[in-house]
């Protein structure tokens, strides 16, 4: 058997397999943060189609916690409805229904992707104010300058990423993952260049990484402690500091598990626009394993693991404890069915349900 089918077991969790779909943005609520029939279809097929782990797409704590006037919320009753809707289709079709919750902090209020990834423009009734730990633009094709956050705005921050994880608890997601990468709020207060604080939020790097750590304990507080608690964190962000910068993430993630966390699914922190990302297959296996040996977490990674043969490698070679598939799963949610057969598996159909599976193993 290959070693990306064996299950993984974190706290009272076992997933059938290595395989997780990370969290992907749909910019497809209609309005007011909502779930709707897309996100209800789209969830069930990613889980029907047999990856241990499902994680729903960044849902916002916050309003202002948005990327697009399109993305998830979890912020009111009437949303979490929605998502327990979705968290009871992911577990119903055999996978275990992750969320996780975020904050865009400066790269918030944006168009979607297609309709041109930058900024709204000023004066569009659809934006709003955007929040950071300093008044610094990220630049390029997301040029608005955010508010610096008051003491009262990181500490509001913190409960509405608590309020949030409740929601998702009470929803029924068994998984929650905390975005603290990707340039968004919590990545920008870790990085130098977005956090120019002075007082006990900035500086050094117990300073850049207090509004994180603060955040990750008070969503312990009341995250079971049988469930799993993870974070996606970037760990690098190839801007020519990449020793410097994983030297104190790996620190960061060492202060986390002391604080409880189960897993880092480790990324890229995307902070600045000038940085020249080595995109290719396998990119994060090398850093992860770093992370993974120095740590003493358990890892899971992205970017690039999609073919089958890599994303056997990283499980085999003890680089990730789970390979996360994400643009693959897009393109086919049975996709784990064709890494059962690029592996070899016997009864690779089994890893889809019996509707499906029992015909592609009859003929
Ligand atoms: C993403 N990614 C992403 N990451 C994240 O942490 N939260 C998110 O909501 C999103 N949203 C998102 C939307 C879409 C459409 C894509 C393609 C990507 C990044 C994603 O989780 C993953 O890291 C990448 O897709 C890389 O993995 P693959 O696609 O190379 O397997």
């Amino acid at each position: 058997m290959a070693q990306l089918f064996t299950p993984f077991q974190l706290k009272n969790i076992t997933l059938k397999n290595r395989i997780g779909i990370p969290p992907m943005c749909q910019y497809s609520a209609d309005q007011d943060g909502l779930a709707n029939a897309w996100h209800q279809q789209h969830y069930a097929e990613l889980a029907r189609g047999g990856a241990g782990l499902v994680v729903v797409e960044a849902t916002a704590v916050s309003p202002e916690g948005r990327i697009s006037p399109n993305c998830l919320g979890l912020w009111n009753d009437e949303q979490a409805n929605e998502l327990k809707r979705i968290a009871q289709s992911i577990k119903a079709n055999g996978s275990v229904p992750g969320i996780q919750i975020a904050h865009a902090g400066r790269k918030a209020s944006a168009n979607r992707p297609w309709d041109g990834d930058d900024h709204l423009a000023e004066g569009d009734p659809r934006g709003w104010d955007t929040i950071a730990p300093s008044a610094v633009a990220f630049g390029a094709n997301l040029p608005k300058t955010p508010k610096e956050m008051t003491r009262a705005d990181i500490e509001r921050v913190t409960q509405d990423f608590v309020a949030a994880a409740q929601r998702a608890l009470d929803a029924g997601f068994e998984w929650l993952e905390l975005h603290f990468a990707h340039g968004y709020l919590a990545q920008s207060f870790f990085n130098r260049d977005a956090n120019q604080r002075t007082d006990e939020y900035g500086g050094d790097k117990e300073g850049r990484s207090k509004f994180i750590l603060d955040t990750f304990k008070a969503v312990r507080a009341i995250w079971p402690q049988e469930l799993p608690l993870t974070a996606r964190f970037g760990v690098l962000e190839y801007d020519n500091h990449d020793e410097e910068t994983l030297q104190e993430s790996i620190w960061l993630a060492q202060q986390l598990k002391d604080n409880g966390l189960d897993l880092l699914s480790v990324s890229v922190g995307f902070s600045t626009p000038d940085v020249k990302i080595p995109w290719g297959p396998s990119m994060l296996a090398n850093v992860a394993e770093r992370v993974r040996r120095e740590t003493g977490l358990p890892v899971s990674s992205a970017w690039g693991f999609d073919q089958p043969q890599d994303a056997e490698r990283a499980v085999v070679e003890g680089q990730l404890d789970q390979v996360l598939i994400g643009r693959a799963y897009l393109a086919n949610p049975r996709y784990t069915y064709q890494l059962a057969k690029a592996l070899e598996e016997e009864q690779a159909s089994s890893v889809l349900p019996a509707p499906y599976a029992y015909w592609l193993a009859r003929y």
